[in-house]
């Protein structure tokens, strides 16, 4: 029997709708929302004003582009949380409406958990090689960090995670502190391919067991360029490609400094990387290095699949489906769910 899925994605400033058939990516279509570039980050009612806006239109393309109609949808997934309430509760209110008004099941996918799975995701271009149970999840975006043993699709158990801001954070904050806009990440990214890592030395955490923390480094860069720029006006146009690099590498090594010792405690060799940050260049050329020094194999994300997108959230609940795992019309969004 052939199954056809709709995902829907809306936890943050992108929208986004995908087409899944029988375990297959058929069509992957993000609104990316612009109207927080001018102001530092994501302004939540503005999100959610955005979504209302390009959720339908969304969908269509979605359904276009993969030649097919509202009738041949068998169910609906949509994020139900974590991520920003107001921009929740627009695909969930859409994705229930569509489900009562086709009288299809329903189902509520962990954003999280769509990030890791992502890593399942084969589409009409490629077949992609897929991690094999157990692997260590290192799951680092705007708002997570976490080091996670993924027992089974969906099975998984967090054994390290930030006891503060997300990695992903540290890159946007001290981006803004510099005077990037947002989001910084890609930005110091692209910087730091021009700078020397080692120019200049942050503080790192120094946290027990597989935890971490990025506001001491985030607090320690704000008042290392505020001290230089006393001396230098000039300080941060003249050494951007240098503090970028430097940064980066800080933000890098602390990441995976855990992963080692996550990969050693469980004796797992396989490690995927998830979520907005697992685009940075710095963090894939690191993974890899320890691939080629401990013997693992590594997996990273296609760069569609990466950021949020509704494909990782078809997906997951492709494996939903197979489990029957549904919710009823009473489910609401939820601002902070965890794996
Ligand atoms: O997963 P994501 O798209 O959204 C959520 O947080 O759910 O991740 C967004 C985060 C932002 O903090 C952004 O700066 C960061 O991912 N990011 C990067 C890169 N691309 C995105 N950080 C560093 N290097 C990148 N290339």
């Amino acid at each position: 029997m052939s199954i056809t899925i709709l995902g829907i994605e809306s936890s943050c400033d992108d929208t986004s709708a995908s087409i899944l058939k029988d375990g297959i990516i058929y069509s992957n279509i993000i609104a990316n929302q612009t109207v927080h570039m001018d102001y530092g980050g994501v302004v939540p009612e503005l999100a959610s004003r955005a979504h209302q806006q390009n959720i339908i239109p969304v969908v269509h393309q979605a359904m276009q582009k993969a030649g097919v109609t509202a009738d041949e949808i068998d169910a609906v997934a949509f994020t139900r949380g974590p991520g920003l309430l107001g921009s929740l509760m627009v695909g969930t209110s859409f994705a229930k409406g569509f489900a009562m008004a086709k009288n299809i099941p329903l189902i509520e996918v962990n954003h999280l958990q769509a990030h890791i799975l992502a890593h399942f995701i084969d589409d009409l271009k490629n077949t992609y090689d897929h991690p094999e149970f157990p692997f260590l999840a290192l799951l680092v975006s705007g708002g997570n960090s976490q080091i996670i043993i993924v027992k089974d699709h969906l099975e998984m158990e967090v054994i390290g995670e930030t006891i503060d801001d997300a990695a992903g954070e540290a890159f946007d904050k001290c981006a803004k502190v510099m005077g990037l806009p947002y989001p910084g990440g890609p930005i110091i990214d692209r910087n730091a391919k021009q700078g020397n890592p080692h120019a200049f030395e942050f503080s790192r955490p120094k946290i027990q067991g597989l935890d971490y923390s990025f506001s001491g480094l985030k607090t320690s860069f704000l008042y290392f360029i505020r001290d230089k720029v006393k001396e230098n006006p000039n300080f941060v146009q003249e050494n951007m490609n240098d503090l970028c690099a430097s940064l980066q590498y800080t933000i890098v090594d602390i990441l995976m400094n855990k992963v080692k010792r996550a990969a050693r405690e469980t004796g797992i060799k396989q490690v995927a990387i998830a979520g907005g940050v697992s685009a940075n260049s710095g963090l894939q050329n690191a993974l890899h290095e320890a691939a080629d020094k401990f013997n693992w194999k590594v997996y990273v994300p296609q760069l569609g699949y990466s950021l949020d997108n509704a494909a990782m959230i078809a997906i997951t609940g492709y494996f939903k489906y197979l489990k029957k795992e549904f919710v009823g019309q009473d489910t609401a969004p939820f601002a902070r769910m965890t794996i």
